[in-house]
This record gives C-alpha cells, structure tokens and sequence, in this order.
C-alpha cells in the first residue's frame, strides 16, 4: 500500500468527519480508561470504518479514534495503537502519526507500559523518556520520503524539552514521582529472557517496551513535537526467574492510570 495515498485517503474521512485536533495522545497498553473519563467526546471512529487503518488486533488495545474536547482544547486520541509485532508494516504502525499531522495537530503525548530494568525504581512508578535506543529491525523512515520530510532526522533530543519541563513540574506540583530515563525499544511479542533483561541494562537502557519509538521517530521527522511517559508494569530484573504475565501488566497499568491521567490532564491544559 502506497504510504502517501493511505495518508490522503484517512485524513480526507477523519476531516469529513468534522475531525480538527490540535493535540494528539496514543494511549499504551492498559492505559485510557480514567484519562477518557475527562474527555467531552464529541466522535468516536472505529479504526476499520477509516479507509487504509490498521485495526489494534491486542485485546488490551480497543482500536478507535476517540475526539473530543479537554480543558476547552480540542484533542484525538488513539484509543490503542498500532504494534510491529501484530505483522504491520512500520508505514502501518506510524500512520496514525502522520494522519494526526496532517490533521493539525501541533503536540503528541504518547504513554505506554514497559518493563522496569532500574533497581533503584518500582514497577507502578512512572517514567518520562529523555532518551530512546531503537533495538527494533525495522525503521518507518526507511524507503520513500513522504512530502518530503528531511532525510536524516536529527534525533539529538527527540522528546520535547518544553513538553517535559512541563510535565515535570507538574509532577512536582501533584507530588507524582516522575523519573526520568531511556526506553530501549524490542520487537516483541515475547518478553525478554533474564539475560536480555540484564543486556538492555547495561547498554544504558532503564526500561523496555515494544513500541512509542516508531512513532517518536515520524514525529521527529514530520515536526510534531512529542512527549512519552512510561507506566513501569514490571521489574525486569531479578536473580530468580519470575514469570510476566500480561494479566499482572494490565493490573500495574490500572492502578497507574490516575497518576498519568492527572499529568497528561493538566499538560494539555498548560499547553500553549
Ligand atoms: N518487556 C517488553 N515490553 C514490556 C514489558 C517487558 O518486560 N513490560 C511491559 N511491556
């Protein structure tokens, strides 16, 4: 499928829809409930009426754009994103991205859970990304160069220095302890052996997911300034094999939900 034409094609339903956003969320594994109690929705679209959309094909991602208004701005939300383990292309993995662009949005909050690998944090905390280190085998900036976005991104500080300042404090401010660190991006779908674990560790890695870095890195490349903040499901590293399953997932991402919501919650309303 022609990347440009799935772009042209989804934004054209999404604004026939009357879909004018001016901040974009994607909402990771587990995480959304709370958040989308304080959204005034105006439109919800399952991903299989937009024409070219993936459809979320994880139980724990729902698969719907969600519109709507918060703290008087006008916000879409990837209720469920798009993962690379799922068989999609890295084109269809970012399209949302790339739609939410062209849409107008001019801010992006990502979220997502991930395995803790820092001994001095606690599965439950939260983690802003400073940094990433992409371990997945594919790029979404490989091959053609849709509009004609730069090239060779820089990538000296893909998160939003302003975003996260923001975002730090108001964390203070809600006393939410926020750490701030490097997610190191796997393909999955497995999780990691004990070995990984201690690998992704020593390369500097704090915490690892299977995805939000596709997306940083088209946002980066389209000019969308993006923040990510990680719910921590699982301490990763241990001495003796614990199982993760992701029923003990789900249950962290729940019981963080409140926190990340209040910070995603008054970001969007501080955001100028
Ligand atoms: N590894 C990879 N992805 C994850 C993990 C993990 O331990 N926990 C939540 N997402």
């Amino acid at each position: 499928m022609d990347i440009e034409l799935s772009i042209i094609a989804a934004t054209r339903f999404l604004r026939e829809h009357k879909i004018n956003p001016e901040i974009g969320v994607v909402l990771g594994t587990g995480l959304g409930n709370a958040f989308l109690e304080e959204v005034q929705v105006i439109e919800t679209i399952p991903y299989n009426q937009v024409p070219h959309f993936p459809i979320a094909t994880v139980t724990s991602h729902k698969g719907q754009w969600v519109y709507g208004i918060m703290h008087k701005k006008k916000v879409l939300i990837m209720q469920g994103r798009i993962h690379y383990y799922e068989g999609y292309s890295m084109n269809q993995v970012t399209l949302g991205i790339r739609i939410m662009k062209q849409l107008g949005v001019e801010h992006l909050l990502i979220s997502n859970a991930a395995g803790n690998l820092n001994p001095e944090w606690h599965h439950g905390e939260l983690m802003l990304l400073t940094d990433h280190i992409n371990l997945q085998p594919d790029n979404p900036l490989r091959g053609r160069n849709p509009a004609l976005t730069p090239r060779f991104p820089d990538m000296s500080a893909p998160y939003s220095i302003k975003l996260n300042n923001l975002l730090q404090t108001i964390a203070k401010k809600k006393k939410i302890k926020l750490h701030e660190g490097v997610y190191a991006a796997v393909m999955g779908p497995n999780l990691e052996t004990r070995a990984e674990y201690k690998y992704l560790r020593t390369i500097g890695a704090d915490v690892v997911g299977m995805s939000t870095v596709p997306e940083v890195l088209v946002a980066n490349q389209v000019g969308l300034p993006c923040c990510a903040v990680s719910v921590l499901t699982n301490d990763a590293i241990t001495d003796k094999p614990h199982q993760v399953a992701l029923e003990e997932i789900l249950e962290v991402a729940a019981g963080a939900e409140k926190k990340l919501t209040a910070l995603f919650s008054e970001l969007i309303k501080m955001i100028k």
